[in-house]
């Protein structure tokens, strides 16, 4: 039995390893979500934007100076800092916004996600507002992966029990035949006098059967709640936005062309969402005072606060405090996809992924985006090569061979490497 405790010690020695490792990690993640909420509006890490690069903040300031400075940045000023001062001249005395609300760990968290930080490789149209991922999908991380853990724990020990088990089975068998090594009575043990008997007193069909049960439901359970919250892949996923914004009214009733606030679709792997700016091409002006009694529309209003614009002096003079779009789309990290080469190329129409989206009051997920279906549509779709001149040689060689079409999963829509990192 002491090799099983040791195996038992070491179990859990790991066990805790994996989850002290899965706490620490989500510091520099939940960094990049605040950074990409709160300001990526102003910084780049490795660009000066509004604001400087942060890359290397950490070494030129200490951890104490950049929570006070991102609390109140213009209370550090005005104590006198010098090195505020020069900084505050040097970028044209623009004030950065004050974010009191931040917490001492969640600035901590920011800096770890900046050292963290490595550029992405260059994208054809890089975007500024991608929207927030911080939505439900990534919520039950925690609660699942121990929950996982938990199962696999519970699996190690079972799988310890049963190897104390054969142990004994096999020591019996010796001594049957060499009843002079019987060692003499070595005292109370919890787990040889107390805990194997007990397990050896199960019925072998009971306990497998109960086992299979319990194993089938914790892993049905974390299964299912993987493929719902951790994969993303969630068909009718609609959360509520914080601007109660509607496709119907923009894209249906009003017409606005789809790119005109995804522009970047064509372009890029990302479709994105706009940023307030693009609303205030419009919003400056249109406020939907005749249905709210001459008050500017609660929703609209919210767009004005987000942004800091002041509807009296129509000057963008006010605090910002920018909205969390809740990301609805959103493969696994492991798969890839990519709009521009769907929207550009294929000439695919959004509505055949996305649905009647100019008619939905509130957009929702309306395919399931999982392998098989871009799989089938792969299957189906002939790559559109007569009329585009990317395919100019591949049409001349179907030509040659007396082909008119060929479909995308012939040329190359079914390589796992093309969806896959
Ligand atoms: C509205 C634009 C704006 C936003 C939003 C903003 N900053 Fe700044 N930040 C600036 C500007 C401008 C400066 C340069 C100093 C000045 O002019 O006041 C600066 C300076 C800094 C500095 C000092 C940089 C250095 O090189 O020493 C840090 C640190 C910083 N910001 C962190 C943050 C963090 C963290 C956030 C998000 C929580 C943030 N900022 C959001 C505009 C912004
Ligand atoms: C006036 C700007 C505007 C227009 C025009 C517009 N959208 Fe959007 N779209 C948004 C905003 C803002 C969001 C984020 C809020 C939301 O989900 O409703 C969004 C979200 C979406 C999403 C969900 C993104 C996610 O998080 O997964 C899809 C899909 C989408 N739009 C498709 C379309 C299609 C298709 C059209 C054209 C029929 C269109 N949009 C026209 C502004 C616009
Ligand atoms: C071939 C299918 C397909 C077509 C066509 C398509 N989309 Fe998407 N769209 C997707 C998938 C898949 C995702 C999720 C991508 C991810 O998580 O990486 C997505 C995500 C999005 C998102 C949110 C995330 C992002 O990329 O910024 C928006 C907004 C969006 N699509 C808008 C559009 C618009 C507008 C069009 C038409 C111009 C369009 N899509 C055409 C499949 C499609
Ligand atoms: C091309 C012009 C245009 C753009 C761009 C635009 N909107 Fe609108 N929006 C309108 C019009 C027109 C209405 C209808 C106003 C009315 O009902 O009187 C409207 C209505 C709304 C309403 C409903 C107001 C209410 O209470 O009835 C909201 C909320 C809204 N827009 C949010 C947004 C957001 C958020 C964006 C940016 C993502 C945006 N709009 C971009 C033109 C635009
Ligand atoms: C509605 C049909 C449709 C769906 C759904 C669809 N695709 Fe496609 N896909 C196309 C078409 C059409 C092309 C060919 C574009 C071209 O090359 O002209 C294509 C091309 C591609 C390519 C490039 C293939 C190559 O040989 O270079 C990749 C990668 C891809 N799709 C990934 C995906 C992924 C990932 C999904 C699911 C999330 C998906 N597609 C869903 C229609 C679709
Ligand atoms: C046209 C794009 C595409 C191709 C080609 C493709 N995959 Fe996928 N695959 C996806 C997408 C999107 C997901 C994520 C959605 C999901 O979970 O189904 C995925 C998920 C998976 C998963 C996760 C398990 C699952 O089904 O949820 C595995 C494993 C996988 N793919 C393996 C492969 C292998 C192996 C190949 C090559 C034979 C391949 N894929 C080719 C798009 C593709």
């Amino acid at each position: 039995m002491k090799i099983n405790v040791k195996i038992t010690v070491l179990l859990f020695c790991f066990i805790n390893g994996i989850i002290s490792f899965a706490g620490a990690a989500p510091s520099a993640d939940e960094g990049k979500k605040l950074f990409e909420a709160n300001c990526a509006s102003c910084h780049k890490v490795d660009k000066d934007l509004v604001g400087p690069a942060l890359k290397d903040i950490d070494k030129r300031r200490d951890i104490g100076w950049i929570i006070k400075w991102v609390k109140n940045p213009q209370a550090v000023i005005k104590s006198g800092d010098a090195y505020a001062t020069a900084l505050y001249n040097k970028f044209n005395q623009q004030n950065m916004t004050a974010f009191g609300s931040l917490k001492d760990d969640e600035i901590k968290s920011i800096v770890e996600y900046i050292k963290a930080y490595v550029p992405p490789a260059p994208a054809p149209g890089t975007e500024t507002a991608t929207p927030d991922q911080s939505g439900t999908n990534n919520s039950d991380f925690g609660s699942a992966t121990l929950l996982a853990l938990l199962a696999i724990a519970v699996l190690l020990i079972f799988i310890v029990m049963l190897l104390g088990r054969v142990n004994d089975v096999l020591k019996q068998r010796v001594y049957e035949k060499k009843p002079e090594l019987i060692p003499e009575n070595q005292g109370y043990s919890f787990i040889k006098d107390t805990f194997m008997p007990w397990v050896r007193g199960w019925n072998k069909t009971v306990a497998t059967v109960m086992a299979i049960v319990i194993f089938g439901i914790l892993f049905a359970y974390n299964g299912f709640k993987y493929a719902n919250n951790e994969v993303g892949v969630q068909k009718g996923y609609s959360p509520t936005q914080p601007i109660n914004f509607s496709h119907k009214i923009h894209a249906g009733d009003y017409k606005i062309n789809c790119q005109y606030c995804h522009s970047s679709a064509e372009k890029s792997k990302q479709a994105s969402i706009p940023s307030l700016s693009t609303c205030m091409n419009c919003h400056s002006y249109v406020t939907a005072k005749d249905k709210y009694n001459g008050q500017t529309s609660p929703e609209i209003a919210k767009i004005y606060k987000a942004i800091g614009f002041n509807e009296q002096n129509k000057k963008y003079d006010q605090p910002q405090s920018p909205i969390k779009w809740i990301r609805i789309h959103n493969l696994p990290d492991h798969a890839v996809f990519n709009h521009s080469t769907h929207v550009k190329l294929g000439k695919v129409a959004c509505q055949k992924c996305h649905g009647e989206v100019q008619e939905m009051e509130v957009v929702y997920q309306r395919n399931s985006l999982q392998m098989g279906w871009c799989i089938n549509c792969h299957r189906e779709s002939n790559v559109d090569v007569a009329s585009n001149p990317y395919y100019e040689k591949l049409h001349a060689r179907l030509k040659k061979e007396g082909k008119t079409e060929i479909k995308v999963a012939q040329n190359g829509g079914l390589e796992c490497s093309k969806c896959h990192y």
